[in-house]
Order: C-alpha cells, then structure tokens, then sequence
C-alpha cells in the first residue's frame, strides 16, 4: 500500500493551481450517458475516483479520450444497456449517480451499491423517493433494481438537499414530460456546474443556484464542452496549510465569488487571505488567533448545506484549529463518522477533546509531533498530511490511495511549495 513520508516542519511558500473539482467531475461525467454525441471535459482532474468512474463507463460501452493531462471526451453513442460493473461501483461513492441517467438513456437500471468514504451514514432515500416521484419504481434486494416507463413532470421534495440526490434527479428530470420542479435542492457549486453543463447540452434548467430548480424536460440532449470549475476543497485546505506553515503560499485560479462563506468561517481562525482577482494569498509567519464570540465565549465552527461551511472542509479547518490561539467547538452536523480521525491529531499532541460524534472541542496552539498514521477518508487524510507538515519530525502516512481518490497530483504540489514528501509505492 503506497504511502508518504513526511518530514515536517519546513517552511512552505511559493504557488499552487488546484485541480477540478472532483464533486464536479463525477456527476458531469455520468451526463454523458444523456447523449450519443462526444461531451467534452476541460480542468478533468485524472484522480482515482474520476478513472474508476471513466472504468465504469467504459464497461458500459462509453468511449473514453483523455485528449491531454485535463481534457476527457466521452462518447456515449455505443452504450449499451448492462448491469454496471459491481467491484467498480464498489469503490466510489459517485456510481449512485448512475441510476438517473441510466433510467434516463434506458428506463432501468440494476446498481450495486456504492462504496466510497466510511464516514456515516450515507441514506439515499432522497434519491429513491425523487426517482419515485418522478415516474420511476424501485426495489432493494442485493442491489438497486429500478424501471421508469414515462418520466414525469412533476413537483418534488426532496426530503433533505443532498447533493448526488439532486445530481441524480436533474440527470433523469431533464427528459420528463412537462415541467419537473425540486424543492430543497443542494446548490453547491458541483451542482450548479452540472446544472450549467446540461443546459448547455440542451436541458432547460432555470434557478440555477437556488434550491428551486424548474426543469422543463427535452426528448434530445447533444453534446458540449465543459470546463469543471476549481476545487474550492483543496483551495479550503490550501488556504488552511499555507497559514499554518511559515511562509507565504499563493492559489491562483480560484473562484473568490463561490468561497464567501468559507472564507468567513476561515476567518474565525485567523486564516484571512489577500485576493488579487482570482488568486488567494496567505502569510504562514502571521500567528492564528482564534476569534471569540461577542462576550468573550468559546465560538463555534459548523458545517452545513450549502451555503453554509462545507462538510468536506471541516478537517482541514480542525488542523488549522490545532495551530490557532484559542479555543473552538467544531460542530460536524452532517457525517456522524468524520470526526474519528481526530483521535490522530491528538496522538500527535493536539489538545481536542472528541466531545461525541458530532462535536469536538480544540484548544490551540499545541506543538505538534510526528506519528505514523493511516489515512481512514480522503478528507481526512489531506488534514493528516497537513499535521505532518507542521509537525516536528517524519510522519509515515499509509493508505494515501484514499487521499489521491480525491486531491490530484498532492505530492508535487506540496513538493513545490517546499514540502519534504516521499512517496513510497
Ligand atoms: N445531511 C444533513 N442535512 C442536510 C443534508 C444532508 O444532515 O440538510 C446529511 C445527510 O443525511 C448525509 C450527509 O449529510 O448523511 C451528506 O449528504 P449528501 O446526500 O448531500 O451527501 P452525498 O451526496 O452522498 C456529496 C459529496 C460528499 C460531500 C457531501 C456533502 C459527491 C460525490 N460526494 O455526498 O463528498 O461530503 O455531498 O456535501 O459529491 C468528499 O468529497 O470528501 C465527499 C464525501
């Protein structure tokens, strides 16, 4: 099992470019299978879980094309119908995702269930009820077996604003007869790019980036190109590290305008980068002080649905806690598993106290030291790779597969910035 060692402590400055955004990636890939014309993909990042899911496909007849580093064409023309294959699905959490289009493109659909992060519970009821709403019928045996005759326009609820749930149900919604319309859609901005790369393929979404989506549905979809928008997970964790570690790190290409609230929350630890258009720069030699709530009271960093602070940025945050001055309540609303892997953290000499699944409090700033560790998610794991970097001594990281799922190229980026990492294959 590959692994990275890790001598911390260095000094980290220079600039970084992120990837395409992986929540992006996935669901925009599956819209292939709407059209029998070539799609498109620019900012592609190549990372575990975006092959595994172009492998899925391409088992099910898709022509795949990486056209260069970052650009992917997919062909859906030859695509024919076929259980997709189980030990794929298996490894990602995104094969859900394949039960719209599949519905859409073949009216039925028999998934396994998706694997991907261990970290809760992970209920898919909102897409089964959406599906259901829609004209679809489904049943649980080992796998998901599901048919819809006529796709319907209708009104539908979800039952909470998930974000491959809403992904799913625009992917079958934009071939409905008549008008769908989800309430209490997701609008991260992953959604908001599918919405974007399905009207330019021919759907007629409106209220993009709302939780009211209008979806008046078309018989045919064509093809297009798209550019997946940047990461703002590892713009997240960038900004995080590069506050932490000494020097001055710059992230170039961002999208200032989809950060607002991450960038606020951010700021409660101290983390406040300089925004020159689209880069982002932090000054690591600045000390993190963590901010009070008015009165002098211990402050509380929550995740939630967008707009609110990101699930997915709720460890790097937690790192970055462990070198500010003060003390937090971290409030992880969403995922009853993500919090485990802070039990690390303190072995390394942060002083977090696991208040229960949902809850830890940090008390800032711990030195911290190295350890030999295992990286459980991939958002886990990056925070590990964090912690090693300001660590005292060499870190050994196991199972970094986890980490490359989602953060592409991690190991030279971090070189570039002065990171001492080794990969051991
Ligand atoms: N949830 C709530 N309240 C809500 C909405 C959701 O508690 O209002 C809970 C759900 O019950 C569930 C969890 O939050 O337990 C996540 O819900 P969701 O269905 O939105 O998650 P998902 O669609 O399975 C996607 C991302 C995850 C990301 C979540 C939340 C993809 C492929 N996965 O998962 O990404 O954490 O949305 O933003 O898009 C990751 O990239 O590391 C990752 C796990």
């Amino acid at each position: 099992m590959a692994k990275f060692h890790i001598e911390g402590g260095h000094k980290l400055s220079g600039t970084v470019t992120p990837s395409g955004n992986k929540n992006e990636a996935l669901p925009t890939l599956m819209a292939c299978l709407l059209t029998d014309d070539p799609v498109t993909y620019r900012r592609m990042p190549k990372i575990g879980d975006v092959v595994t899911t172009c492998d899925v496909l391409a088992d099910l007849g898709v022509d795949v094309t990486w056209q260069a580093d970052d650009v992917l064409t997919l062909c859906a023309r030859n695509a024919k119908y076929k259980k997709p294959n189980p030990d794929l699905c298996a490894k990602i959490r995104a094969s859900i995702l394949l039960l719209g289009p599949m519905l859409a493109r073949f009216g039925r659909v028999e998934l396994a269930l998706p694997g991907g992060d261990v970290i809760g519970a992970r209920r898919i009821d909102t897409h089964w009820e959406g599906i259901e709403a829609l004209g679809g019928t489904l049943k649980l045996n080992q796998s998901i077996v599901g048919e819809i005759k006529t796709i319907k326009g209708t009104d539908v609820y979800l039952d909470e604003p998930s974000v491959t749930g809403t992904e799913n149900l625009l992917l079958l919604a934009v071939k409905c007869q008549g008008t769908a319309i989800l309430h209490n859609a997701a609008c991260e901005p992953h959604v908001v790019g599918l919405c974007n790369l399905l009207n330019a393929m021919g759907a007629k979404i409106s209220g993009i980036g709302s939780n009211r989506l209008v979806i008046e549905g078309v018989k045919t979809l064509k093809g297009a190109t798209h550019t997946i928008g940047p990461d703002f997970m590892e713009v997240g964790s960038f900004l995080c590290l590069g506050s932490m570690a000494g020097g001055k790190v710059t992230i170039k290409d961002t999208r200032p305008e989809d950060m607002g609230f991450v960038l606020k929350t951010l700021a409660r630890l101290g983390i406040v980068p300089t925004i020159d258009g689209l880069h982002m720069t932090v000054d690591g030699s600045k000390p993190l002080v963590m901010k009070k709530d008015i009165g002098g009271r211990i402050g509380t960093i929550y995740s939630g649905p967008w707009p609110a602070y990101p699930t997915d940025l709720m460890s790097v945050a937690i790192v970055a806690a462990t070198q500010s001055l003060g003390t937090t309540i971290f409030f992880e609303k969403m995922f009853e598993g993500r919090m485990f892997f802070t039990d690390k953290l303190m072995q390394m000499g942060a002083n977090i106290v696991l208040c229960d699944p949902h809850r830890i409090v940090v008390n800032g700033a711990s030195k911290l030291f190295a350890a030999r560790m295992s990286s459980p998610d991939v958002r886990a794991g990056m925070s590990l790779i964090m912690a090693a970097l300001v660590a005292e001594g060499t870190s050994v990281i196991d199972n970094i597969y986890q980490v490359e799922r989602g953060y592409f190229n991690i190991e030279n980026k971090l070189k570039q910035l002065g990171a001492k990492i080794t990969r051991e294959d």
